[in-house]
């Protein structure tokens, strides 16, 4: 197998320590084969103890290895050196506040993702929790939202999205992606209850369709598509609503 040295500049930060962030090189002789993920690990392991990172699967499922490579929104364990040169610049998503070094702050990613309820709502769950059956579903059921439900939270699209960046109310691809997801869903009834977030200005109307965040997503859900179709959505129910008011509706 063959064998290349490549420079890694890794962004270096402990906030409320280091004055401001700084770039560290390390040399590394890296396998034709490796990624990234690779490449610091073998530095934490052989160089420098004190790189920290975040990492679990190594296979592109866990969602956890999300970084600036050269500049783009990366999985750690998914960006082949040998598609790179002679010297890989490594940095923190952008957008997010750094933690410690490639770490950044999840929080607000994770207070926007529960803010959608991502999960199946049901107004009687008595058929699952008593026992009565399951909720099944047709192979063409599952087709209409299966592409969305393959998000792994990396974040990626997140550090990718020009709207985020200038405007952090913003709800965001992937948490606006699952919505749609779960909405799109037959045995789920949370369509009103995640409205108020969806459909408001920092939901679906907040997203310019630059399309960002599909190019960079690591495992092709389309957040744009699914924002796009959100806007239909939203729009139908507007003037459904208009046309037949429910009950207790002004
Ligand atoms: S939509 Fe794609 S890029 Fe965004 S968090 Fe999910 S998997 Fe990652
Ligand atoms: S280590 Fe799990 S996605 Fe990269």
């Amino acid at each position: 197998m063959s064998e290349r040295t490549i420079e890694f500049e890794v962004l270096r930060y402990r906030p409320g320590t280091d004055p401001e962030p700084t770039f560290q090189t390390y040399r590394v002789a890296c396998q034709d084969d490796w990624v990234v993920l690779d490449a610091l690990n073998h530095i934490k392991d052989t160089i420098d103890g004190t790189l920290s990172y975040r990492w679990s699967c190594h296979m592109a499922v866990c969602g956890s290895c999300g970084m600036q490579v050269n500049g783009e929104p990366k999985l750690a364990c998914k960006a082949f050196v040998r598609d790179y040169g002679g010297r890989i610049r490594v940095e923190p998503l952008a957008t997010f506040p750094i933690e410690r070094d490639l770490i950044v702050d999840m929080d607000d990613f994770l207070d926007k993702l529960q803010s959608v309820k991502p999960w199946i709502v049901r107004e009687d769950d008595a058929k699952v929790t008593e026992g009565e059956g399951e909720y099944r579903q047709k192979p063409a059921e599952l087709t209409r939202y299966r592409q969305f439900s393959m998000c792994i939270n990396c974040m990626l699209c997140y550090s990718a999205c020009p709207q985020y960046a200038l405007n952090t109310d913003f709800i965001g691809p992937a948490a606006l992606a699952l919505a749609h997801r779960y909405n799109l869903d037959g045995r789920d009834q949370g369509n009103e209850e995640r409205k108020d977030v969806v459909a408001s200005h920092a939901g679906v109307w907040d997203c310019t369709f630059v399309g960002q965040c599909s190019a960079v997503c690591p495992k092709d859900v389309d957040p744009a598509a699914a924002i796009q179709q959100g806007k239909i959505a939203a729009t139908t129910d507007f003037f459904l609503g208009m046309l037949m008011p429910k009950k207790g509706d002004k």
